[in-house]
């Protein structure tokens, strides 16, 4: 099992590239099941998470051809296999966004449960009420979602939770559907915003995605089309704290600040300098970053994928801050090993109250999920002395090359 090692204490500086967005490349290639076209994606991001989909989309009968650069192409003419195995679900969850895309396409499915994962049970009852609301017939049995309908019929569907692949997931099975649907209390990530783009350069007919209500007029077929995915706004904001965290001064490249507003807004209240360009950002970070309390909530809210890599900056700042996580029920697992570093943090409910200590202290710790291990790469670059990280099979699944990206701004880092 692969370990991260990181001699801390190194400012970060220079200029990496920014690679496309995780949680938009997911839903977007599962959109290719919607049409029985050839559908071209550039940008993809190289990571676990997307090779696995690409796996899961393959054993469907769907034809997959990488390219020689990181582009993708898929072919769901000949899919003949509406079904979403455990094995591969199991390590994947965002699976579940084949879901509404396999009953849109050919009235059928069967979906693995997506289970827990360490940040919280996760479930997907929204996602299946919202598609019997169209008139689909689900069962749930031994751990599978059982899905068949006609065609879909348009409704009207307000989720009880913002939820980003429960709104992704109606979304696109309303573009096949007969009739109107809206979608209330919809998520309004930008991710949602790219889905949606990508679905009309198709030929879907979708209205108010980035907004809370979202109409999708059914049309018969969509069509083939060929689409780049949107930079990862998660990945620039973790870059972002690794700079700030080590005193550094870093430009990120082919990225946005458009959809960072308020992590941008909380690092320069930690007194980072920020300038925007037009696809770049460039973070200057001050001597000793200022404590600086946040609370997650749906966009275009602090996003709960980045609370871990913020408390780890918090850790080394002057002050005292309250970090709320209002998304996830367990999505404190990196502060037992920010404690291991020397970090001062005590948990009240949802609530982690960070006092800033004057220095880390590297040490062995643990990843346990996927933005934990950011964390926690954040803190061992601020840390003097040498961390050792251990599971980073979890890093793999969401940030591409990481090693390479921060050796490239000067961190001592290496991968064993
Ligand atoms: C998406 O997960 C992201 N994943 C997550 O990113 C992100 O943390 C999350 O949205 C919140 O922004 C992808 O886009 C692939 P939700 P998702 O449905 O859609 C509850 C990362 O690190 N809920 O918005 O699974 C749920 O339990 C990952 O990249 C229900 O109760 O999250 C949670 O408390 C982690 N029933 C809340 O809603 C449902 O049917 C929000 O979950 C659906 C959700």
């Amino acid at each position: 099992m692969d370990k991260l090692v990181i001699e801390g204490g190194v400012p970060l500086s220079g200029e990496i590239v920014i690679s496309g967005a995780k949680n938009a490349a997911l839903p977007i290639l599962c959109a290719a099941l919607l049409t029985g076209e050839a559908m071209t994606f550039s940008n993809l991001p190289r990571l676990k998470d997307v090779a696995t989909l690409l796996k899961l989309l393959a054993q469907m009968g769907v034809r997959v051809t990488p390219d020689s650069g990181e582009a993708v192409f898929l072919d769901a003419k000949d899919m003949d296999n509406p079904c979403a195995p455990y094995d591969l679900v199991k390590t994947m969850r965002a699976s579940i966004l084949v879901l509404g895309p396999l009953l849109a396409r050919c009235g059928e499915a069967r979906v693995s449960l997506p289970g827990g994962c360490a940040i919280g049970a996760r479930p997907v009852d929204q996602h299946i009420r919202g598609l019997q609301a169209m008139g689909a017939e689900i069962q749930v049995e031994q751990g599978y979602i059982h899905a068949k309908a006609g065609r879909l019929q348009g409704a009207r569907i307000c989720t009880d939770m913002v939820t980003v692949t429960g709104t992704e997931n109606l979304m696109m099975a309303a573009t096949l559907a007969e009739g109107e649907t809206v979608i209330e209390n919809a998520a309004r990530e930008p991710e949602v915003v790219d889905l949606a783009n990508c679905l009309v350069r198709m030929g879907g007919r979708v209205f108010g995605a980035g907004t809370d209500v979202i109409r999708v007029q059914g049309v018969e077929k969509l069509h083939g089309a060929a689409y780049a995915i949107m930079p990862d706004r998660i990945e620039t904001g973790t870059y972002l704290c690794a700079a700030a965290a080590t005193g550094g001064r870093v430009r990120l490249l082919k990225t946005s600040a458009a959809s960072l507003d308020s992590v941008i807004d909380k690092l320069m209240d930690a007194g980072c300098d920020i300038q925007l360009a037009r696809d770049a950002i460039h973070l200057q970070a001050p001597a000793r970053l200022k404590s600086v309390s946040l609370r997650t909530a749906p966009y275009p809210a602090f996003p709960t994928d980045m609370q871990a890599q913020f408390m780890a900056i918090n850790c080394v700042a002057d002050g005292v801050a309250t970090i709320r996580e209002t998304i996830f029920e367990n999505r404190f697992m990196h502060v037992a090993e920010l404690q291991r570093l020397g970090a001062d943090i005590q948990i009240e409910g949802n609530n982690a109250i960070v006092r800033g200590v004057a220095g880390l202290q590297g040490a062995n710790v643990m990843a346990t999920d996927l933005r934990a291990s950011a964390s926690l790469v954040v803190a061992a670059l601020a840390a003097r002395d040498e961390t050792r990280i251990d599971r980073i099979y979890h890093l793999d699944r969401g940030y591409e090359d990481m090693a390479e990206k921060l050796s490239r701004l000067g961190a001592r880092v290496w991968r064993v």
